[in-house]
């Protein structure tokens, strides 16, 4: 069993997903602590309505981001987890904290990375007029919403959409790969070679890496 924490900000439905699967038995972790940088983050309730340990550390009190995040990193570690998980959470975070959880710190961002990073990608994506929009999970670098890809879903972007139409469809995919991600990590079966990540096969696959990608 890995210990988890899963960081954050509002809504908590991918954290809400990771709890679906866990407890559909699909996924071997234990989460340990649902942290929010916000205190009225929704997703809070919904952690403490399952049963999960809730912890909140408000950023606003304090002076700048190292005090924040060494403050988050603190509450963090009590739990001491084996892998970190950003869940909407709407915070940039400094080079030392990133560092402080390298190979152990996963991101879902909705786009398919490189492209759209930062915030409004759906309207981008829209505004852009690309055909193919998307969804990444991946590791964290200390680069924005950038790093070593586990897996992307992509969904078509149709003549009809609106954001809202278009972050829907991409939301449900994240629900799909989040928890995949996840599992692959929890089963020991996620390498960084080389700023890329390697897959390895189910455990009797005789150690064979092949390729993350969407089934
Ligand atoms: C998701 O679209 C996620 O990709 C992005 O923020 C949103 C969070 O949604 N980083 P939720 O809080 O998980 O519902």
């Amino acid at each position: 069993m890995k210990n988890v924490v899963i960081l954050i900000s509002g809504r908590g439905s991918n954290m809400e997903a990771l709890i679906r699967a866990r407890d559909a038995g699909e996924l071997p972790i234990t989460i340990a602590a649902v942290i929010s940088n916000r205190p009225d983050a929704a997703g809070l309730e919904t952690a403490a309505k399952a049963g999960i340990v809730t912890h909140f550390v408000d950023h606003k009190g304090f002076p700048d981001r190292a005090a924040f995040d060494a403050a988050l990193a603190e509450c963090i570690d009590e739990f001491a987890p084996d892998l970190v998980i950003l869940a909407g959470f709407m915070r940039i975070l400094s080079d030392g904290f990133v560092r402080h959880y390298a190979g152990r710190l996963l991101n879902i961002h909705p786009s398919l990375l490189p492209a759209f990073p930062g915030l409004h990608t759906h309207r981008r994506a829209l505004e852009e007029g690309v055909r193919i929009h998307g969804c990444t999970v991946h590791f964290v670098t200390p680069t924005l919403d950038h790093g070593p890809v586990v897996v992307q879903a992509a969904v078509p972007v149709l003549d009809s959409d609106d954001e809202a139409s278009l972050a829907a469809r991409v939301l449900a995919q994240e629900h799909r790969i989040y928890p995949l991600a996840v599992r692959w990590f929890a089963e020991g079966r996620l390498a960084l070679e080389g700023g890329r990540v390697r897959l390895a096969a189910e455990a009797d696959g005789g150690g064979a890496l092949i390729s993350p990608g969407v089934g």
